[in-house]
């Protein structure tokens, strides 16, 4: 294949990287799909143990399949003693995706070592993998407090066992379920930074452990992951639904980035986003309004009314940060939540990537100079 040179797309925006069976996105009418199954159908009908099969299988489990697969994530669950003593030895002011990062790497050295070009390896991997980063977020979280480690409860989901481990006590169904639907939300979106990632470490044969801990750097930013810590922040620094147009206007006018706005893909409402909406509506009817949401509600209307017309909408970011603030989850524990749930993406992508692997190892257009002369540094 020739490749025309000298032309630069910032960011690769548009294009193609991989090809990929695992998930479907069209930016402009607004559509996720997740091997072919809008996400709408899933987020109301599954589970994240479902999708997460779904996502790394191609089709919808039978029930035995689903029964395998979940209780060899709940036998992953617990994590081996050094794990959990390295996250109890971090420092205490640390960011948790630092943390995770870190879990990752541990529980790699921990594990028996991965061929990663054996299929049947891989599937035992992704299971410990998936399984094990609840518990690796959970256990940070609660060691930084002061808290004892909370052992897992088999008897509930991954996300209702995540809430069990954090806080210690079991959630509501309806948090349990609210948190199961964002998991859902939030477990693949074709090619992203982070999933990118995975695949530019996937491609060199390195190990999942590698492959994930990458994938949480990227992750992390706040132009990716980030952003829903981020928006809190904003949405407290707003402080009063009152308040909204003064600070939409002087952040326009300074050119300044709206948190939970703006998609690289999306040119509509990312549907994820008002998945969100609803379940954050549930939970506000359910549990009582807070001002956050207000604000919330009322930064949309003006962020649409303003800058609708370039494209820019409430991406998932949005409304996650909120729902998550109902629930009782610290700030810099929502990206967290996010691995949780995309690490069954990255490793769906880990998967079809090894069954066709290429090296990753793009050109760049050279901007530097030819021939420069080495001076001795007595002459600098
Ligand atoms: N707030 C204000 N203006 C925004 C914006 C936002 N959140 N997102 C994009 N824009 C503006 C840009 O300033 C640019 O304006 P210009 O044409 O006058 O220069 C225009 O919209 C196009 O933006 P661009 O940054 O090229 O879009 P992108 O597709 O590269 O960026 C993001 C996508 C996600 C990086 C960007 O929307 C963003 O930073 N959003 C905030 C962070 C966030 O919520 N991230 C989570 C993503 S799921």
């Amino acid at each position: 294949m020739t490749v025309k040179e000298n032309i630069l797309v910032p960011g690769l925006a548009g294009i193609p990287a991989a090809e990929s069976a695992v998930s479907y996105i069209d930016g402009q009418a607004g559509v996720l799909e997740y091997r072919g199954i809008p996400i709408e159908a899933l987020a109301e009908h599954s589970t994240f143990e479902e999708v997460a099969w779904l996502l790394l299988n191609g089709r919808l489990p039978t029930q035995a399949e689903l029964d395998e697969f979940e209780a060899k994530l709940i036998a992953n669950r617990t994590l081996p003693q050094g794990v959990l003593d390295t996250i109890a030895s971090l420092p205490g002011d640390g960011h948790p995706m630092a943390a995770l990062q870190v879990g990752y790497a541990a529980l790699g050295m921990h594990s028996p070592d991965v061929n990663a070009l054996d299929p049947g390896q891989r599937q035992e991997a992704i299971a410990r993998l998936i399984a094990a980063t609840p518990t690796l977020v959970a256990a940070f979280a609660r060691s930084r407090a002061g808290m004892d480690f909370v052992a897992p409860d088999p008897t509930l989901s991954t996300a209702a066992n995540f809430l069990w481990m954090l806080n210690g006590e079991k959630p509501e169904d309806l948090v349990g379920r609210v948190l199961d639907v964002a998991l859902i939300l939030h477990a693949d979106h074709t090619m992203n930074a982070s999933t990118f990632t995975a695949r530019v470490v996937a491609s060199t044969e390195s190990d999942p452990y590698s492959v994930c801990a990458s994938a949480i750097g990227s992750l992390k930013g706040p132009l990716h992951g980030g952003a829903n810590e981020r928006v809190l922040i904003q949405l407290e620094k707003i402080g009063s639904v009152d308040a909204v147009e003064g600070w939409l206007d002087q952040q326009i006018s300074a050119k300044g980035k709206i948190m939970g706005f703006g998609h690289r893909v999306y040119k509509t409402k990312d549907p994820r986003s008002t998945n969100l909406q609803l379940l954050a509506r549930e939970m506000f009817e359910t549990f009582g309004s807070t001002p956050m949401y207000d604000i919330a509600l009322k930064l949309e209307d003006a962020v649409v009314a303003r800058l609708g017309q370039k494209g820019i909408y409430p991406n998932v970011d949005f409304f996650s940060g909120i729902v998550y603030q109902k629930m009782g989850i610290p700030t810099d524990v929502f990206t967290p939540i996010f691995a949780i749930a995309r690490v069954a993406g990255w490793l769906s992508h880990w998967d079809e990537q090894m069954n066709d692997n290429r090296l990753f190892r793009p050109g760049q257009i050279f901007t530097g100079t030819h021939g420069a002369r080495y001076v001795p540094i007595s002459e600098r």
